[in-house]
């Protein structure tokens, strides 16, 4: 857009002067009254508007400028310069110059040019900052499109993980149910064994992240009897030495599964040493007291205090009012003293009659 200035001014002689001082700068036109600039600042645009206040309204022709061209600069030619500082003061900052007297009006085209000059910097700056304001906008539109994306990519594979986890768990579970069905006798003992394991990790307070673990590692612990063959694993009477030795073979067994697959790791310690006794003498491991790890204590007082309340091909269930002192003479040599405490003292065997 070409800029031009618009010149107020009673005098067309006077205003063709100050055009041609203008002149190698900007082209100008000319109006004689205050109503006059108002309608041409109206219809045109300007960059400059020159008026000389002496006679014309000062405070209308600033205030039209500003309402109709807010970009424009004024410089106002007034009768002496200390009329422009009072302008100043009761209008702070809305005039670019004022010029005080005829001789300094030649001074005119200095003044212009300098008010032309921060003007198209001024104008470079707000088209500046318009572009990054518009690049931040895209930006940020990019950002939020990214974030929706991102996140709703990371809920797709949490859900996949979780169907997978689950459906690892299931099949997990199904193969421990399946590894039980074998043995008639034994059929619902690892769901028992978790049901009375999680009750004695509950009363021992145990966080949640551990009784999870507990509820999983019981119901998993006898994994190793896989490899137990069914001749012992199904034998109706007691076993001999030989049969014994075969059979204690399923804790590094299960152990040696676990270690295949990451989902059975946290309760590789409930597998391997739930068959260890508090005084040093169980299996495989030979680990006594607190050296045995707590879940597995857990474990192993749960699945022989199941193994007492259920029948056996070789022996009937226990009477409920006998397991208890069982239990107890049983609290040092086999079992965690403070577990077996637990464990009768809450009331755990009454609860889960
Ligand atoms: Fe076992």
């Amino acid at each position: 857009m070409v800029s031009r200035a618009l010149i107020i001014h009673p005098s067309e002689t006077a205003a063709r002067e100050l055009g041609d001082v203008l002149l190698p700068l900007i082209e100008s036109d000319w109006v004689a009254s205050e109503d006059a600039a108002g309608r041409q600042l109206e219809h045109a645009d300007y960059s400059v508007v020159v008026a000389d206040t002496k006679v014309l309204d000062g405070d209308r022709i600033v205030a039209e400028t500003l309402s109709k061209r807010p970009d424009a600069f004024l410089v106002l030619l007034m009768s002496e310069l200390e009329a422009g500082r009072a302008f100043e003061e009761s209008h702070p900052g809305k005039v670019f110059r004022f010029i005080g007297s005829v001789g300094e009006r030649w001074h005119l085209s200095g003044i212009v040019a300098e008010g032309l000059k921060l003007q198209k910097l001024e104008q470079e700056q707000k088209a500046l900052i318009r572009k990054l304001s518009l690049e931040t906008g895209k930006l940020q539109k990019r950002e939020k499109l990214l974030d929706t994306v991102v996140k709703e990519r990371t809920r797709e594979l949490q859900t996949a993980y979780e169907s997978l986890q689950a459906a690892s768990r299931q099949a997990l579970l199904g193969f421990a149910e399946a590894i039980e069905a074998k043995d008639p006798y034994t059929k619902g003992h690892c769901g028992r064994t978790a049901v009375f394991a999680m009750a004695l990790g509950q009363e021992a307070r145990l966080s949640d992240q551990d009784l999870e673990t507990l509820e999983f590692g019981a119901f998993l612990h006898d994994i190793g009897k896989i490899g137990v063959k069914d001749a012992v694993l199904l034998k109706p009477s007691p076993l001999d030495e030989a049969e014994w030795t075969q059979m204690r073979v399923h804790p590094v067994v299960g152990y040696q599964i676990a270690t295949q697959l990451d989902m059975l790791k946290p309760i590789m310690p409930c597998i391997r040493n739930h068959h260890e006794r508090w005084d040093g003498t169980g299996y495989p491991d030979k680990l006594a007291k607190e050296n045995i790890p707590l879940l597995a204590r857990i474990v192993c007082l749960a699945d022989a205090y199941d193994a007492m309340v259920t029948d056996r091909p070789y022996k009937a269930a226990l009477p409920f009012a006998e397991c208890a002192p069982i239990l107890r003479r049983q609290a040092g040599p086999q079992f965690d003293p403070d577990l077996v405490d637990l464990f009768i003292s809450r009331g755990i065997m009454e609860r889960l009659k």
